[in-house]
């Protein structure tokens, strides 16, 4: 066997990290989506403050991500945002106090126009909703006008969140991602949207906030597979239900201290994330987008080999080098 695996390693760095019998070629990182597009890398920046307008996810794009999923929106209701946009705890962690987007469908869409054009190789998607409260023909038409909207929009995917971790109006619709009934009725209405072809994928947002993901997840399934001409898969998962105790802005309060309810994210819910993915081991033939708590480059490597299924022959064929945190994922190709 000849023996030629010597150079590889960082060459930012410019280490040389000698391991022998590898010959190491860095890792397509190409990804498909569906079977709708292939992507430059798996790395889509998810619904949040960071993908609320043009601007924010332009930025996003040159800088190398692979697609944006622009802020959750609706049309014509009445979007409260307080004060506090966004809690921060620590460098790692953030959370959401602010719902969803104060803008428009229609902004939205417009935004999606100019950067598919701009950005013809990403993903560009749009994030949306309906009601979860009243007649359930009521509640149907409304996921079913947000979804078509965004189809006949333009967005290249829509995501569909099914947990708001910040709480609702305590009906059973609030917590539609934790019940298996509710969760299923929603898929079904979104995936029987007039407007929704093979072409726009959906996603649907589950939460880590509860104890059998699995259950929920295998009856979502069941669901999404009632519709072979559709494409559909899930998100897992999404901020995490928390309390952040802040210092208050608020005068002459005799405790200093506010409790705001926030959905947190980063750092601090990977570990919760890690499991859910974890233990959608035996969930076969669905696409899951890894959600929750990827801030560095080896939480995003270990999201990639958990979401191969922990199939151990296929991670022998990866080699994960760290060098001064700076993860690169190799292929290992056995020399012959
Ligand atoms: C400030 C903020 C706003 C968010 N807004 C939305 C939203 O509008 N729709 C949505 O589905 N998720 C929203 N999220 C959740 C994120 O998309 C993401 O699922 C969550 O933050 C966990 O991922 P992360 O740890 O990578 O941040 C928001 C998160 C934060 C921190």
């Amino acid at each position: 066997m000849e023996n030629k695996g010597q150079q590889k390693s960082s060459r930012e760095h410019g280490h040389e990290v000698q391991l022998q019998g590898y010959d190491f070629t860095p890792a397509d990182l190409k990804t498909q989506v569906f079977k709708t597009k292939v992507l430059p890398n798996p790395f889509v920046l998810s619904a949040s403050p960071l993908t609320d307008g043009y601007h924010e996810c332009k930025k996003a794009l040159d800088a190398g991500w692979a697609g944006v999923i622009l802020k959750t929106a609706f049309d014509g209701i009445p979007i409260h945002i307080p004060n506090h946009y966004m809690s921060r705890m620590g460098n790692e962690s953030h959370a959401n106090c602010d719902n969803v987007s104060g803008r428009s469908l229609d902004q939205v869409i417009a935004d999606i126009t100019k950067l598919k054009a701009e950005y013809p190789d990403r993903l560009i998607a749009g994030s949306t909703g309906g009601p979860v409260f009243g007649e359930d023909s009521f509640c149907k038409n409304g996921w079913q006008k947000n979804i078509g909207k965004l189809c006949t929009g333009g967005a290249e995917l829509v995501e569909l969140s099914l947990s708001c971790p910040q709480g609702g109006d305590s009906s059973e619709g609030s917590i539609a991602a934790q019940s298996v009934a509710q969760s299923c009725k929603i898929v079904r209405w979104a995936l029987e949207t007039p407007e929704l072809t093979k072409k726009v994928p959906l996603l649907f947002k589950m939460t880590a906030a509860c104890t059998s993901v699995e259950t929920i997840i295998k009856a979502v399934q069941k669901v999404i597979e009632e519709y072979p001409e559709k494409n559909a898969g899930i998100t897992m998962a999404n901020s995490f239900p928390a309390v952040d105790i802040k210092q208050t802005v608020r005068p002459n309060r005799a405790y200093p201290y506010d409790a705001i309810v926030v959905g947190l994210g980063g750092a601090h819910v990977l570990p919760i994330s890690n499991l859910s993915l974890t233990s959608l081991f035996n969930v076969q033939n669905l696409q899951i987008s890894g959600n929750g708590g990827v801030v560095d480059n080896k939480s995003a490597a270990d999201f990639q080999i958990i979401q191969q299924k922990v199939d151990h022959n296929e991670v022998k064929k990866y080699i994960i080098i760290d060098i001064n945190n700076n993860i690169i994922i190799y292929r290992k190709n056995e020399i012959k």
